[in-house]
């Protein structure tokens, strides 16, 4: 009814009521009557403004629909990529947990059989809460780690951390300007990136809850991305948020940020981190993040069938993130040397002049006599983490973890016997392996 009455008039002289298109086409007869030659001027005008008018919408809408191809042309360009978390796709219905060593996970318990995928940092994932209650003087105060002239205070490091950020205790220890990816991560991810410094530290030192890429071969760095990338490695525990981080991270990244983050940290110096004790006891701990945090000095727990990995200092590692951080590991009594028997013969043994075939290949037959890789494709395990080595060995044995390199299959066959003690007690033996390249004449093998 609205509708309809807009387009109606009423006639002033009948008080009829017409449609307005029927009132105009009357008007303009009217005055043709009335005013006779001069009407032919105006009518021509009237038609001319009309004319312009259409012309002018239809410049208009080609114009619109041009530029509406264009703004469709400039938004599927790759340069406005929107922000791509890609969770991981793994199978990990085949993995046997009952084997799994806990405590390379600083977890307690297998996961549950319908346990989710979690992500750490992914967005919508709030921070973790700040741990400590301090005073505004506390959390402003400057410290410091030892051998670093610089100065940063609690509330500074936070304030990067959460940014996603790194905090950089020693820029000599490290090529400098450092490329953009290692400060702020995948620029695809936008403010949701995280930078790959921030869990591996400035200089790619590492930690045990993630890895140290620091000092790996080039060519090894670019073939491990590419397998998080294309879902050739995971970590076999779902709940390993980091490691399922790690992954949408690599789906993220350009073949140049892949490169460039390889070279820098391959060309970090490799530093030791680790100092590993064999004991009976362990103090008490908790564990958070995935890690052991020392809970009191006296050492009363049994160590039983654990390495009990803790950060020899804690403020500087955990709350200051030093990227010269050492780690202790305890070991139980005796494993250096079954772990030396396995790494260096296999497990071999000689028994009534007879040679039995031990469990498992010397490592050095592929990782170089002392252990310290052979690039371009194997990677060094001397003085490395022994939390993060066992959960690449059982990763690899229960299939979790594969890659692009055939090279993986033989490492998988490798450690296909080794049960949870022997993995302790090789990690426990390549963890105290010093972190050198040996000259020739020591590279002899000895029992
Ligand atoms: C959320 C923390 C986190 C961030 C940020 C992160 N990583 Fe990782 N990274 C990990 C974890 C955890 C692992 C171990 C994965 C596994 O095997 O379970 C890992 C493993 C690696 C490895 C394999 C090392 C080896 O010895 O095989 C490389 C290389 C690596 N990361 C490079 C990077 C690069 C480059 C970036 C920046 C884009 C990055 N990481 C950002 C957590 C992280
Ligand atoms: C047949 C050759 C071969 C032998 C023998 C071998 N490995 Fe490996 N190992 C590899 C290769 C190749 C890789 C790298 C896999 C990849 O590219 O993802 C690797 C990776 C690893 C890793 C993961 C390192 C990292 O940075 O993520 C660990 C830990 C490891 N090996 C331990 C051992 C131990 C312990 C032994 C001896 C019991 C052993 N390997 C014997 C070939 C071998």
């Amino acid at each position: 009814m609205r509708a309809r009455q807009l387009l109606i008039m009423r006639q002033k002289d009948t008080g009829e009521n017409v449609p307005i298109t029927d009132v105009v086409k009357s008007s303009l007869r009217g005055r043709q009557k009335q005013e006779g030659g001069i009407v032919k001027h105006r009518v021509g005008a009237v038609v001319l403004a009309v004319v312009c008018f259409t012309l002018g919408l239809v410049v208009q809408r080609t114009y619109d629909a041009w530029h509406a191809d264009r703004l469709q042309l400039a938004n599927e360009q790759p340069v406005t990529v929107k922000p791509v978390w890609t969770p991981a796709q793994v199978d990990r219905s085949k993995i046997d947990f009952s084997k799994q060593p806990l405590w390379a996970w600083g977890a307690t318990e297998p996961p549950k059989l319908d346990e989710k995928q979690a992500v750490q940092f992914a967005p919508g994932v709030a921070p973790a809460a700040p741990t400590a209650n301090l005073s505004p003087e506390e959390l402003n105060r400057g410290r410091h780690v030892e051998g670093s002239r610089i100065e940063f205070s609690i509330a500074g490091v936070r304030a990067a951390t959460n940014r996603g950020g790194i905090v950089d205790w020693f820029p000599e220890d490290h090529q400098n300007p450092i490329p953009d990816i290692i400060t702020r991560g995948p620029a695809a991810l936008g403010k949701d990136a995280k930078a790959c410094g921030l869990c591996h530290l400035s200089d790619g030192s590492g930690r045990p809850e993630n890895a140290s890429p620091a000092g790996l071969p080039t060519e090894y760095i670019m073939r491990q991305l590419n397998d998080f990338k294309n879902d050739l490695r995971h970590s076999s525990d779902p709940r390993k948020g980091n490691s399922n981080t790690m992954v949408m991270l690599a789906k993220a990244m350009t073949n140049e940020e892949m490169r460039a983050a390889a070279e820098y940290f391959a060309a970090v110096k490799w530093r030791p981190h680790e100092q590993v004790i064999e004991t009976d006891l362990v103090s008490k701990t908790r564990i958070q993040g995935e890690l052991f945090i020392p809970t009191a000095k006296e050492l009363t727990e049994p160590i039983d069938k654990r390495i009990i990995e803790v950060p020899a200092d804690v403020e500087a590692n955990q709350t200051l993130r030093n990227s010269r951080g050492t780690w202790i590991a305890y070991v139980p009594i005796g494993a250096i040397q079954k772990g030396k028997d396995l790494v260096t013969l296999g497990g071999m043994k000689i028994v009534n002049g007879q040679i039995v075939q031990g469990k498992t290949t010397p490592c050095g037959t592929c990782h170089g006599i002392d252990l310290m890789g052979v690039p371009p494709d194997v990677p060094p395990l001397a003085g490395r983490s022994p939390s993060y080595m066992a959960r690449e060995i059982f990763d690899i044995q229960q299939g979790a973890r594969n890659g692009s390199n055939s090279n993986v299959q033989l490492m998988r066959m490798v450690v296909a016997k080794l049960e949870p003690e022997d993995i302790i007690n090789i990690t426990a033996y390549l963890a105290s392996l010093p972190v050198e390249r040996q000259s020739q004449d020591r590279l002899v093998l000895r029992r």
